[in-house]
């Protein structure tokens, strides 16, 4: 399907590896002009390589951290006024609630809610006047289902749903989609190292975290991210412009409910 953004641009946060990464990917085989981040110049500038090189997409690599004010200045800097915005960051680690001190809870709350919402301030209103625009959240399945030890992740993610929910409605009319994704299981190296962490804390093996938390999901089997990226290149596409304000829930069938 020819998804009708070859030559729009986009800046994908924090994308050299996982589930941004998948996304930038798909963007890239349609066409789209991309800027991808990540922290560590290694990774990234590989990333872009490897993205050119199966695409033949013009890549920008930022090395940032998307949740400072200088991060984002660099992001936009590279592509002041994206016609697509995928905001992504990495997650709270696993705590239990009791440990997280002040400073933790407001990091997470920063780099979950604030910093998504600082992004999409900075580019609606040049995305409202050219009548074009697609903004993904990546937030987590954990906003509508509970994760033992990543309360923090759905709280931050879900004041991030809410607020955008009003913002996406004054937008809608602008042809300006604002929706979140919100992947249940998929193999990443955090999601890796999330169970690595788990097996270490219940005395088993990694195999069998592994296969305990397929068995969990009635696809009994995690996602891929390219299945993850390609459902964000739809969201982008030209064809997805009456979808807004939603969550897409991409979980193999783990929430247990009808609606
Ligand atoms: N995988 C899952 O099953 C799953 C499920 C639910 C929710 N999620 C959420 O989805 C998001 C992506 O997860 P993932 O599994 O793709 O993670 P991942 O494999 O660990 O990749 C994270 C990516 O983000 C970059 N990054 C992290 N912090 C950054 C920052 N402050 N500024 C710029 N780049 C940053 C990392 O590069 P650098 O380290 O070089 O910066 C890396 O490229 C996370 O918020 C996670 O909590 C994932």
């Amino acid at each position: 399907m020819d998804l009708g953004i070859r030559g729009r641009t986009a800046i994908v946060c924090a994308s050299s590896q996982g589930l941004g990464r998948a996304c930038a990917q798909a963007l890239a085989e349609a066409g789209v002009v991309l800027v991808i981040n990540g922290r560590h110049r290694s990774q990234l500038d590989q990333t872009a390589a490897e993205i050119r090189a199966s695409t033949g997409a013009e890549v920008t690599a930022v090395v940032a951290d998307v949740a400072t004010p200088e991060g984002q200045a660099a992001l936009l800097a590279a592509c002041p006024a994206p016609d697509i915005l995928i905001n992504n960051n990495g997650g709270p680690p696993l705590r239990n609630f009791r440990e997280l001190n002040r400073q933790a809870l407001l990091d997470g709350v920063t780099n979950n809610m604030v910093t998504p919402i600082e992004l999409i301030q900075k580019v609606i209103d040049s995305m409202t006047a050219r009548g074009f625009g697609r903004i993904v959240n990546i937030t987590s399945s954990s906003v509508k289902m509970p994760l033992v030890g990543l309360d923090l992740s759905s709280g931050a993610r879900a004041g991030l749903t809410a607020f955008i929910s009003g913002v996406a409605r004054s937008v809608a009319d602008k042809n300006v989609t604002i929706n979140n994704m919100l992947p249940g299981s998929f193999d990443t190296a955090r999601l890796r190292s999330n169970l690595s962490a788990a097996a270490k804390r219940t005395h088993v093996t990694e195999a069998d975290a592994v296969a305990r938390s397929m068995a969990n999901i009635p696809a009994k089997r995690f996602g891929t991210p390219a299945e993850f990226g390609q459902t964000c290149a739809f969201l982008c596409s030209v064809h997805a412009g009456f979808i807004t304000a939603q969550n897409i829930l991409l979980d193999g069938g783990a929430y247990p409910a009808a609606f």
